[in-house]
């Protein structure tokens, strides 16, 4: 795969696909990440005298015009950021839009509007792919969190445009998560959550590769159960439960170090005033739910993470958007963020935790993926990037 610093970029339009699936509020962006995610890229284009068309998809209009799902408010603060006008043009593909890419000077941005307006986005149409490569002489994917999505920007393009390469977002991103094909040991994954469903490719793959797993969130219960102790009234994915068993005899096979949490905060259910205090996991009473590691967990996950050199997190300990079930994941950021390690996170909701804490500085690494950071863990390769590899080697 090549990437933008691989290519002569002077002069040319570039269209770059990023992802500017940013939460709004009010008809303004809530959280900037992923737009100062893309700067690098944007920045590296604009300093070589390119001329730049962006394109992203946001929320999920299905093939609708939304004017709530207009792009409008990322451009706007792409341009407060960079200091310089981002014009929206009225689409994404058609001659208006085209009109305005070939006004553009080089050096100046045109953002397209939402990909999703167009059912030919996620149904990957070749007419539509081609349409949108008319946008630009080289294409760049710099949108690693819509990556596993065989999606037209990400993957249909790439067949009718002369030069395809990654952008800067997409090379750290591979570059920092290629490391859980050679590790620094020991090597630890971090599995929270809600489900055990949603992460059992991740657990599977990594359970090849990591010298230890700790386990924390509601998923962790089912693996509690499925040791044949009651968890009370907590959330259980049963029909999972022989599932669980045979990860924790692969975990035992491997010599993998399979560490589920030794007491839990519990209460009524997840809110903000039914904290019912800490019990050890042997024994939840009948009608409270465990919603939260507690802190002997906490301890003994610390010990673990001390002697880790690389580290991947995923998912938050407990039910942390309430108050009270909110320490053991808030521990946890603070233990990670100190390790010496290679510490790299990914998904909405550790990521999240990890900005409300302040802490994102004391990473090696936060991935802008949700989905495409899952899949990558679970060893697929992702659409965007065998795209990418097949249109630089033609
Ligand atoms: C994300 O927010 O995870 C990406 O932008 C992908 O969005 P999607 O799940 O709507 O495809």
């Amino acid at each position: 795969m090549q990437f933008i610093d691989d290519l002569d970029v002077s002069g040319k339009t570039v269209l770059v696909r990023v992802d500017y699936n940013v939460p709004l509020k009010d008809g303004r962006v809530q959280d900037e990440t992923r737009i100062q995610a893309s700067i690098p890229t944007l920045e590296y284009a604009l300093k070589h005298n390119a001329r730049l068309v962006l394109c992203s998809h946001l929320g999920k209009p299905k093939g609708q015009v939304r004017s709530e799902l207009s792009l409008a408010p990322a451009a706007e603060r792409l341009g407060t950021i960079l200091g310089k006008a981002v014009a929206l043009a009225p689409d994404c593909i058609g001659e208006e839009t085209l009109e305005m890419v070939r006004s553009l000077e080089p050096g100046q941005i045109l953002m397209l509007e939402n990909l999703r307006f167009h059912p030919g986005e996620e149904k990957n149409d070749d007419e539509f792919s081609r349409e949108l490569a008319r946008m630009g002489d080289i294409y760049v994917n710099d949108a690693f969190g819509a990556s596993h999505r065989s999606h037209a920007s990400v993957v249909g393009v790439t067949g009718h445009i002369p030069s395809c390469s990654g952008g800067l977002l997409l090379k750290k991103e591979w570059e920092y998560l290629s490391k859980v094909g050679d590790p620094e040991r020991p090597f630890v994954l971090i599995a929270g959550g809600v489900k055990v469903s949603s992460k059992l490719g991740v657990l599977e793959n990594l359970l090849r590769r990591v010298d230890a797993m700790l386990i924390g969130g509601a998923m962790a219960n089912t693996f509690v159960k499925a040791q044949g102790f009651s968890v009370g009234t907590s959330r259980v994915e049963d029909d999972l439960l022989d599932k669980a068993r045979e990860i924790m005899q692969q975990a035992r096979e491997k010599k993998v170090q399979f560490y589920l949490p030794v007491d839990f905060m519990l209460g009524q259910g997840p809110d903000d005033e039914s904290r019912a205090g800490v019990c050890p996991f042997q024994a939840i009473p009948e009608h409270l739910m465990a919603l939260d590691i507690g802190p002997a967990t906490c301890t003994l996950f610390a010990e673990v993470l001390h002697r880790a050199k690389t580290v991947i997190w995923n998912g938050p300990m407990g039910a942390f958007e309430f108050r009270p079930f909110s320490q053991g994941s808030r521990n946890i950021a603070e233990i990670v963020a100190g390790l010496h390690a290679t510490t790299i996170v990914g998904g909405g909701d550790t990521d999240s935790l990890i900005h409300e804490l302040d802490l994102q500085d004391r990473f090696s690494f936060i991935s802008t993926g949700g989905g495409s950071f899952m899949e990558f863990l679970e060893g697929k390769t992702l659409p965007g990037f065998k795209a990418l590899e097949e249109c630089s080697s033609k």
